[in-house]
C-alpha cells in the first residue's frame, strides 16, 4: 500500500493506494464517526463495509446527475436518516459521485465530513484529490461547488473501471515524466502526489492550480457542446493535443514537444483530433464562456519555463489550432 500525503494545515489529509485500500475504511474514518452514509450508483458494484453502521444511498449515472436536484435529493434522504455532523458521508464512485456526493457533504448541515473511495481512474488520479466538490447547471459544467477536503482518500486498484485514461496523460506533462516505467499503482499513487503537490501550494486556484486544468478548456468545452459523444478522458486528450499545438504556434514550445504530446496521449490509446462534425466557430465561443477565461482567451500552456496560464491568447491563433486538430 502506497500512502501519499496531501499537505494542507489542519485539513491534511492521507491518500491511500493500492490493492484492498477500500478495506481500510475504519482506519481511516473520522475519529468518532457514528454512521456512514455511503453514495454510490447503480452497477458500480463496489462493496464498502465501513464498520459502523451503513446505509447506501443510490445516484443517477453521468453528467445529468450531477446536479443541484440530485444534491437536494441526497440531503433529504440525509436528513430523512437522521445523518448528523458527527458522521461521515462515503462517496464509492467516479468522478461524477465524488464531485456531487462531497458537495452534498460540504453543504449539508454546513459541513459533515466525508472519505472519497474513487473507482475510476479519473476520480483516483484527480477528482478525489484536492476538494474541489460541486455540480453542473444547465449553463455549464461544475458551476456551483465547494472546496471541501475529504478526511481521506482510498485509491483501491483492484476497483477501478476501466475507462480512458485522459488525466493521467496529463500528468507526464506535469512533471510526471517518469510515468511511463511505472506499473499501475505507482503510476496512480506518483499523480496522486504530482496533484497534491500543486493543490498543497494552491488550495483554492489562486495560481499555481490552475495547471491541472491543462488540456481542459477545449475539453470542457467539447463536453458543453454536447452531441460529440466523448467520454470526459477523451476530451481532455483532444484538448492536451490541442494545447500543444496552440502552444506551438504561439512559439512556446517546439514541434518535437508537439509529438511527445501525440505520443504520450496516442500510448494511452485515446483519441487525438476532434470528432469529424465539430463546430469551431462554436468551441472557440464556449471555449470564451469558461469560467477561467479573466481576460479574454485563457489557456493553460506548456512553455520554457512549463505549463501555466496564458491571457489574451489572440481568436485568431486559437481557430488556426482547432483546425490543425480537425480530422
Ligand atoms: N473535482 C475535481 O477536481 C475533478 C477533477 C476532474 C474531473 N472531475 C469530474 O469528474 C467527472 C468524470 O468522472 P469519471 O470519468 O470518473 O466519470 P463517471 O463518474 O461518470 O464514471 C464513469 C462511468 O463508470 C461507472 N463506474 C465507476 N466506477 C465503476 C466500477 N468500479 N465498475 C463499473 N463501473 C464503474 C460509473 O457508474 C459511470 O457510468 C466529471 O464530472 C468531471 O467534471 C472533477
Amino acid at each position: 500500500m502506497i500512502t501519499v500525503p496531501v499537505a494542507l494545515g489542519d485539513r491534511s489529509y492521507h491518500v491511500l493506494v493500492g490493492v484492498g485500500a477500500r478495506h481500510r475504511l475504519l482506519e481511516v474514518l473520522p475519529v468518532a464517526a457514528a454512521r456512514a452514509a455511503v453514495v454510490t450508483q447503480e452497477g458500480i458494484g463496489v462493496a464498502i463495509d465501513a464498520g459502523i453502521e451503513q446505509r447506501t444511498f443510490m445516484m443517477g449515472e453521468g453528467e445529468a446527475a450531477k446536479d443541484l436536484e440530485t444534491v437536494e435529493e441526497l440531503c433529504r434522504q440525509f436528513s430523512r436518516w437522521g445523518l448528523t455532523r458527527g458522521d461521515v458521508v462515503v462517496a464509492v464512485g467516479g468522478g461524477v459521485v465524488t464531485d456531487t456526493a462531497g458537495f452534498a457533504a460540504a453543504v449539508y448541515h454546513r459541513g459533515v465530513r466525508w472519505v472519497a473511495v474513487p473507482t475510476t481512474l479519473l476520480g483516483q488520479v484527480d477528482a478525489a484529490i484536492g476538494g474541489k466538490t460541486g455540480v453542473n447547471l444547465p449553463e455549464g459544467k461544475n458551476l456551483v461547488g465547494a472546496f471541501w477536503q475529504p478526511a481521506a482518500v482510498l485509491c483501491d486498484t483492484d476497483a477501478l473501471a476501466t475507462l480512458p485514461p485522459g488525466e493521467m496523460a496529463k500528468y507526464h506533462f506535469l512533471g510526471g515524466e517518469a510515468l511511463v516505467d511505472c506499473n499501475l499503482d505507482e503510476r496512480v499513487a506518483r499523480c496522486v502526489a504530482i496533484k497534491a503537490d500543486v493543490v498543497a501550494g494552491d488550495e483554492r486556484e489562486g495560481g499555481r492550480r490552475a495547471v491541472l486544468n491543462y488540456g481542459h478548456t477545449l475539453g470542457h468545452a467539447l463536453e458543453t457542446a454536447g452531441h460529440y459523444d466523448l467520454r470526459h478522458g477523451e476530451a481532455v486528450a483532444i484538448g492536451l493535443v490541442f494545447a500543444a499545438v496552440l502552444a506551438e504556434r504561439l512559439g512556446r514550445i517546439d514541434q518535437e514537444r508537439v509529438a511527445e504530446h501525440r505520443r504520450i496521449v496516442g500510448g494511452y490509446d485515446l483519441p487525438m483530433n476532434l470528432p469529424p462534425d465539430a463546430d469551431t466557430q462554436q468551441l472557440v465561443e464556449l471555449m470564451g464562456r469558461d469560467k477561467k477565461a479573466v481576460q479574454g482567451l485563457t489557456f493553460v500552456l506548456d512553455g520554457p519555463a512549463g505549463v501555466e496560464p496564458v491571457t489574451g491568447v489572440p481568436p485568431a491563433d486559437v481557430e488556426a489550432a482547432l483546425k490543425e486538430v480537425s480530422t
